[in-house]
């Protein structure tokens, strides 16, 4: 008799936070019906393809990549291969239509399906699970969390926002906030396995509201923070104009919070800010800083910002420039627009030359890889708590985070400490993206 092969799993995670932790889920459920991950997609069973779609490249390459894996299935007839995801809520049946080879299509909002999902195509049929049900299933012992060393918690689904750029909305659907008390379960029983660092998710993190009741993000804040034993706590990602002074004052009085926010901006421009709808001026996002600086002199931000939107001229953009100046993030992720189907912004007037828009970009990274440069530099000689979260390239190396989510560079040379652990890091030198740091002996 020949021993029984485990059934096995690969999974390619696009995208956000949100994403992964639909990542770490669906991982979860398989390993519950004795399915494994592995690395490998030549060795697995099922392959599920977990999609972002914000702009137009991600979705292509998830394609691409259905491209490469349905070649396997020449040799192996038995392999499932799932699109999951934004593309997936994005497309749905079209996905099937488009490849032959496709098993299913899982959108964002049925992750908790996915077992019933595979068990019916066992039987015979391509199925398409997408859409909002109002019930959705969302069992939080079923996460992998594997090697991970945050423990991620869901706090509110889906975008009401409008942003003309944005196709959030559609793939993950009307706003969604999870009641305060499950909440708040969840995040006792990731503290109660050891998770130190707790990150909150949202794609609008700070408008959560306790469904029915009168709670908002800073009482939930204060609540998570005050949890005996959590000794990190992260939320993202938060919209600028949902930032009320009740949370600033809740990030002041938890030294558990760290002192890191990701706060996107998008653009410096009043006008470009109103041709996006994103809600707020200029003003207001530099006010909130002030707010949020007085509240945590050491706080880090970092945000996103689109370059070459529709009706962008150079002088909205210098506008961009200088708000870097202004603020001096300590990371920027910044895009060119992409037009997306179903979106306001593909009608507007104004398209900006694509070349126009690289180069705009190219100098945006300039300032900011200069901005870093000096911010960073002037870190040497700090010493920090350092979260280990992996290896570093060089042998005998290992790297961390720093409550402000920069990444830390450091050798050991006994024992390597377990990836979760905390360990205590003097930075010596600086890289616009990182800091080099030796151990400090306590
Ligand atoms: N084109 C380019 N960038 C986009 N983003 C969202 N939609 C688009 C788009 N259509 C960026 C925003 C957002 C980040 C997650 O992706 O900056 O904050």
């Amino acid at each position: 008799m020949s021993p029984v092969r485990p059934r096995r799993v690969y999974i390619e995670t696009w995208g956000c936070q949100m994403n992964e932790l639909d990542s770490q889920r669906m991982a979860g459920q398989l390993m519950q019906q004795g399915i494994l991950p592995t690395r490998e997609p030549e060795e697995a069973d099922i392959i599920l393809l977990n999609s972002c779609s914000v702009r137009e490249k991600a979705e292509q390459k998830v394609y691409s990549r259905i491209g490469e894996y349905r070649l396997f299935k020449r040799t192996r007839n038995d392999l499932l291969i799932g699109l999951c995801g934004c593309v997936a809520q994005q497309e749905g049946q079209r996905a099937l239509d488009r490849v032959s080879d496709l098993d299913f299509v899982v959108g964002p909002a049925r992750v908790g399906e996915l077992n019933d999902v595979i068990a019916r195509r066992q039987a015979g049929e391509r199925v398409v699970a997408t859409g909002f049900p109002e019930e959705r299933t969302y069992d939080i012992d079923a996460v992998s969390r594997h090697g991970e060393y945050k423990g991620m918690v869901t706090i509110i689904e889906g975008c009401n926002k409008n942003c003309t750029f944005c196709i959030v909305p559609q793939t993950r659907g009307p706003e969604r906030s999870r009641p305060f008390a499950e909440i708040l379960k969840e995040v006792r029983h990731l503290l109660d396995y050891g998770f130190m660092e707790i990150e909150l998710l949202g794609q609008t993190v700070n408008h959560w509201r306790e469904p029915g009741g009168d709670l908002d993000f800073a009482d939930l804040l204060d609540a998570v923070a005050s949890l005996p034993g959590l000794q990190r706590l992260r939320f993202m990602t938060s919209y600028p104009r949902d930032f009320t002074p009740r949370m600033v004052e809740q990030v002041g009085r938890h030294s558990n919070i760290c002192p890191y926010l990701h706060l996107p901006v998008q653009s410096g421009s009043d006008r470009i800010l109103r041709r996006m709808g994103r809600g707020y001026a200029r003003s207001l996002y530099l006010d909130l800083i002030g707010q949020l600086r007085r509240a945590r002199p050491a706080l880090a931000l970092s945000t996103d910002i689109i370059v070459g939107f529709p009706g962008e001229t150079e002088e909205d953009f210098q506008q961009t420039l200088e708000l870097m100046e202004e603020v001096r993030f300590a990371s920027v992720y910044a895009f060119k627009y992409s037009p997306r189907p179903g979106t306001a912004a593909p009608r507007l007037d104004g398209e900006v030359d694509p070349e126009v828009a690289s180069e705009r970009l190219q100098r945006l990274f300039q300032t900011q890889e200069r901005i870093q440069r000096e911010i960073n530099q002037g870190l040497v000689g700090e010493e920090y708590d350092v979260l280990v979260t992996g290896w570093g390239k060089q042998p005998g190396t290992q790297m961390g985070r720093t409550s402000c989510h920069r990444i830390v560079h450091f050798a050991v040379d006994s024992q390597p400490f377990p990836l979760g652990g905390m360990t205590r890091v003097k930075v010596e030198s600086a890289l616009p993206h990182s800091l080099l740091g030796r151990l400090v002996v306590p």
